[in-house]
């Protein structure tokens, strides 16, 4: 359904993204091996289940399992989670951090001792649901409740935000979970507030390992860098998330394979910019090192601000790397950058049937002009180049995006220029957001935020529209097609039926039956369970959901074959 607010629409995503430097994190965590055994997920079949690609949550509030084991186990935190696909993950580190600091989650705020909220700040909008949040609970306060703000919003005002709530006890941004306890530890001892916003030059959480209490035992996120380095103008994230870093591919494959042990069939990999990934460490050299022959392949037509980084293992060797471990686990990633898809990625995806034929390209807007002022790097024409080249390789392939209207001095024409592209392209799924100037940001030092609101939202109206006619026409196509569906779990409005995902991230309705064989085993009568691999025929598409029959039951292998 469409969900309008004040400066945002979220087309159709189901429900569902430099200041001091420091170079070491603050404090040494546990291992891998401490939370390894601990985090087994639940296998329990959801109602609904979110969207495999979820980039912008409005607010997504966690729901892990209370894990009271004892009476006198008293110390319970609940984590509240607003803002992007990263700050979810965000969120089950935290929940790692402070089990191991012996806190238990709980989804009752009632119950809870500590409160954290996990805050974005990339729109105005986002910030303002924090301060709403924030004034509900001071009856909590009243209890003793120690109240923590974390994530992009405590990055970006830092000790500004004890100033404005007097009931917040802590503040930490993105790189200070691992310090969470040590910050509590200071309130409890006596201390007023306590405050780590020092962003670090290479802390990735590399070494914990989620807990993943709201996860359907299906899909899993797996964060495999942090951070931008890009400075597109309107963008608050390289101030409040700082400089790209990623983790070390082992450590990327060890969470993986420890995923697909646990019976976990799709993972997708999470980063500011996903695809600009890559691991310098020494025992991942490729052996080309530090050379000019290891410079990034780029998109054609691409160019970035920074200067490209030399040597180092680069996102197509992780995807293949990570698409090896278990071939039935479908691989997906998000959010790329437009400029990071050189061909031998596409070629990866065109050719590997586990790495998903999914990709979101994020245009922004559709006018050179505005594209430039924006510092995307790219014209329209290079977008709408790497668009056909996309979809010459891999002909089946569902493409989503981001735009942003009413930018700084953005004209009738230029909006039209958004449209035009819109039409061209016809995307599967769009984030589509009204502009909302950040302080900081390049726009706010040099641009004026001109364009009245009332006209950002009619832009913005213009473009949700039109991407609708589109997206119909797109989903209307796959009828009559033979589809490999992903099972999520039991559909929300009726328990006797699924709702899986296509290859392509389409969602598919249909109804559960007892009579299906398992082409791969060739067992007749099977049941079907969340994770399972169905062959579904397409009958019928409404809005973003396609509806369908289950013909059998089958794996990965044998439906390519
Ligand atoms: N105003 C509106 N939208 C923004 N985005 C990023 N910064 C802003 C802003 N200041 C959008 C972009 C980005 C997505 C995560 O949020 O479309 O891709
Ligand atoms: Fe923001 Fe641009 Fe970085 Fe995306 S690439 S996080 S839009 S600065």
């Amino acid at each position: 359904m469409l969900t309008q607010r004040k400066n945002c629409i979220q087309a159709f995503c189901n429900f569902r993204k430099y200041s001091k430097l420091a170079s070491k994190p603050w404090l040494n965590g546990p291992g891998l091996s401490d939370f390894l055994k601990k985090s087994v997920p639940t296998q329990t079949v959801e109602e609904e289940v979110p969207s495999s690609v979820s980039h912008y949550l409005d607010a997504q509030e966690h729901q892990p399992e209370n894990n009271l084991e004892s009476e006198e186990q008293t110390k319970n935190v609940f984590v509240e989670t607003y803002g992007c696909q990263m700050n979810v993950n965000d969120t089950e580190i935290i929940q790692s951090v402070m089990k191991n600091a012996g806190y238990n989650n709980t989804n009752n705020i009632d119950e809870a001792n500590v409160v954290f909220l996990n805050t974005c700040a990339i729109r105005e909008g986002a910030e303002q649901k924090i301060w709403d949040r924030l004034s509900n609970l001071r009856h909590t306060k009243k209890r003793g409740v120690k109240i923590g703000v974390l994530g992009c919003m405590a990055e970006r005002l830092k000790e500004k935000l004890l100033e404005r709530d007097r009931y917040v006890d802590i503040v930490a941004g993105p790189d200070s979970y691992r310090d969470l306890p040590r910050l509590l530890g200071e309130i409890e001892g006596g201390q007023q507030h306590a405050v780590n916003v020092i962003l670090s030059a290479d802390e990735t959480y590399a070494d914990i390992a989620p807990v993943r209490l709201s996860s359907n035992g299906v899909s899993a996120y797996v964060t495999i860098m942090r951070g931008c380095d890009n400075m597109c103008s309107y963008c608050i994230v390289p101030f409040t998330r700082g400089r790209e870093r990623s983790r070390s591919v082992h450590s990327i494959e060890d969470e993986v394979r420890l995923l697909s042990e646990q019976g976990y069939k799709e993972i997708t990999l999470l980063g500011q910019n996903v695809n600009s990934y890559v691991d310098r460490s020494e025992e991942s050299s490729t052996g080309l090192g530090l050379s000019d022959e290891n410079l990034p392949k780029m998109s054609d037509g691409f160019k970035t601000i920074y200067k490209l980084k030399k040597g180092g293992l680069r996102f197509t060797e992780l995807v293949e790397r990570v698409s090896n471990i278990d071939p039935e686990m479908r691989i997906r990633f998000t959010s790329p950058h437009p400029k990071d898809f050189p061909d031998d990625l596409l070629d990866l995806v065109k050719d590997r049937h586990n790495v998903c034929r999914s990709l979101h390209v994020p245009a922004q807007h559709g006018n050179d002009a505005c594209l430039e002022r924006m510092r995307r790097g790219y014209t329209k024409e290079s977008y709408l180049e790497l668009v056909d080249k996309i979809r010459k390789k891999i002909p089946d392939v569902s493409l989503s995006s981001d735009f942003i209207s009413g930018f700084c001095g953005e004209t009738e024409l230029e909006h039209s220029d958004t449209i035009s592209l819109l039409q061209k392209v016809k995307f599967e799924h769009a984030f589509l957001f009204a502009y909302s100037m950040r302080e900081k940001t390049n726009a706010h030092r040099k641009l004026k935020d001109d364009v009245e609101e009332s006209v950002k939202l009619r832009r913005l109206q213009h473009v949700t529209q039109t991407f609708r006619e589109q997206m119909l026409e797109r989903y209307a196509s796959e009828v009559g097609t033979t589809q490999l569906v992903l099972i999520d779990g039991k559909s929300k409005r009726s328990k006797e039926q699924w709702v899986g995902r296509t290859d392509n991230n389409k969602k598919v309705i249909f109804d559960d039956v007892d009579h299906l064989t398992d082409v791969s085993t060739h067992v007749p009568n099977v049941k079907l369970r969340p994770g399972d691999y169905v062959t579904v025929k397409i009958n019928d598409s409404k809005a973003q959901t396609l509806f369908g029959t289950a013909t059998n039951r089958t794996n990965m292998k044998t439906f390519y074959n």
